[in-house]
């Protein structure tokens, strides 16, 4: 069976975060714990052969970097000159769409059409003549695509009799955005079909599972506490860093910078049991609040996380013979700037934080397993729309009994040249408006 998965924003963590629940088996998701076998990958989408057949919502509510699973129906061939369109031409017949495509449904059907693009050359397009069509069925744009096989097809359908509702991507958009997805119940009441285009081959797919958008907003924005002068970690991230601690259900995992609790109603969520610890009296004031209201809105039983007031060095003494099978933290980052700091700065925020990650890192190995992950975050300027002002190095944690750890193996890293790992192969996080981003670090007890 074949699957795609659609990649988020930051697409080479949600790449890290995929291949860590790909290959940790996992019944209930219908995982045996094999390699993951990669067929095809872009930044938009990767595509993937499975031995068994998933289950795709359970997996995608445990995703925070993937925006949709797809069920891959065929591979149909293409010759590198031709068009989407052209290549699928004699393909929707509408016996093929009523029986691999569509959900039983009684009223007017409604689908949507998205193309993702597996070479993102294919946005260039082919050298053609302006305003003429082509003899490989191309228009002018690549946008008008998904409109022209969503006519085509809807065409096709009303011939035979059908009540059809056709929803299109936006202007100079290619894919329907998730929250459209769901809004106009196009998985219950016909299909989302997605074609995957390459240079020479386009699959064709339907989507069974879709990011639950409304439920991240209210985990993010519903909570009683926030506080905007620390900044929080975005749910999903969160679930991304916990997906990358290698743990397994009912562990308990750490986070000795919680904050207001990000991270720890996120590692519950996902079935771990949370400790959560901060210097600030007022941040676990606002975790208590958080995960009270978290435990009420999504049923949790009680008894799945525990709180501390505490300096970071100090939380494993107070844990005593406690073990964890992980750290996960968001970790401070230094002050917060709203434009690029002198360099002078960065040297001292660097210096002092490395200080205070060797002092943490010394203490957390006595509650860390051998193989046990510390999952975090530490800043990275962002110089430039791809450039940052790195940690300058990592050598410290050797000596404590760590090794880093590679976000993406190397092996399938060459396969995606894609993908934007740093050069000590981690990845950063950054959103457009913010100065300091978040490099995320995998380092594990040796
Ligand atoms: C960026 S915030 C974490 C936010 C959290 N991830 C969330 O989403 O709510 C960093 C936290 O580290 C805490 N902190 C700073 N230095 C600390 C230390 N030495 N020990 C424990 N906590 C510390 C701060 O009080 C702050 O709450």
């Amino acid at each position: 069976m074949k699957y795609a998965f659609v990649l988020g924003r930051v697409y080479t963590l949600s790449v890290a975060e995929l291949v860590a629940v790909l290959e940790k088996p996992d019944v209930s998701l219908g995982l045996t714990g094999a390699p993951v076998k990669v067929l095809e990958s872009s930044p938009e989408v990767m595509v993937i052969e499975s031995e068994a057949p998933i289950n795709a919502e359970k997996m995608q509510r445990k995703l925070g970097g993937i925006i949709k699973i797809l069920e891959v129906v065929d591979v149909v061939k293409k010759r590198e000159a031709d068009s989407v369109n052209f290549a699928l031409k004699h393909y929707f017949k509408p016996s093929v769409l009523k029986k691999q495509f569509f959900k039983e449904y009684k009223g007017k059907v409604q689908f949507g059409l998205s193309i993702y693009l597996l070479n993102m050359d294919l946005l260039k397009g082919p050298v053609r003549q302006p305003g003429k069509e082509s003899d490989f069925g191309h228009s002018n744009n690549i946008f008008s695509e998904p409109k022209r096989l969503g006519m085509m097809i809807k065409k096709g359908l009303t011939e035979t009799g059908a009540s059809v509702r056709l929803v299109l991507p936006e202007f100079n958009s290619l894919a329907l955005a998730s929250v459209v997805v769901t809004k106009n119940l196009l998985l219950q009441k016909g299909a989302e079909i997605c074609i995957l285009a390459g240079n020479d081959v386009v699959y064709t797919a339907k989507t069974i599972a879709v990011q639950d958008f409304e439920d991240y907003g209210r985990r993010d924005y519903q909570r009683p506490a926030r506080d905007e002068k620390q900044g929080m970690i975005p749910p999903k991230v969160a679930q991304i860093m916990i997906n990358l601690a290698n743990c397994k259900p009912n562990d308990t995992i750490l986070d000795p910078f919680c904050g207001i609790g990000t991270l720890l109603q996120e590692g519950i969520l996902l079935g771990y049991k949370m400790l959560g610890s901060d210097i600030n009296k007022k941040a676990i004031k606002g975790s208590e609040q958080n995960l009270e209201w978290f435990r009420n809105r999504y049923k949790i039983s009680p008894g799945k996380y525990h709180l501390e007031t505490a300096d970071a060095r100090e939380i494993p003494k107070l844990l005593a013979a406690q073990k964890v099978c992980a750290v996960v933290s968001e970790g401070t980052l230094g002050p917060i700037y709203g434009s690029y700091p002198k360099q002078g700065e960065i040297e001292q925020n660097f210096k002092d934080l490395t200080s205070l990650y060797q002092d943490c890192l010394k203490e957390f190995a006595n509650l860390l397993p051998s193989k046990g992950r510390i999952v975090m975050c530490i800043p990275a300027y962002k110089k430039t729309r791809e450039t940052y002002e790195m940690l300058p190095s990592l050598d410290f944690i050797k000596p404590l009994g760590y090794n880093l750890v590679d976000i993406i193996s190397p092996n399938l890293a060459k396969k995606m040249k894609f993908l934007k790992l740093t050069d000590r192969s981690t990845a950063i996080y950054d959103r457009k408006d913010q100065v300091v981003a978040r490099e995320i670090v995998i380092f594990e007890k040796i």
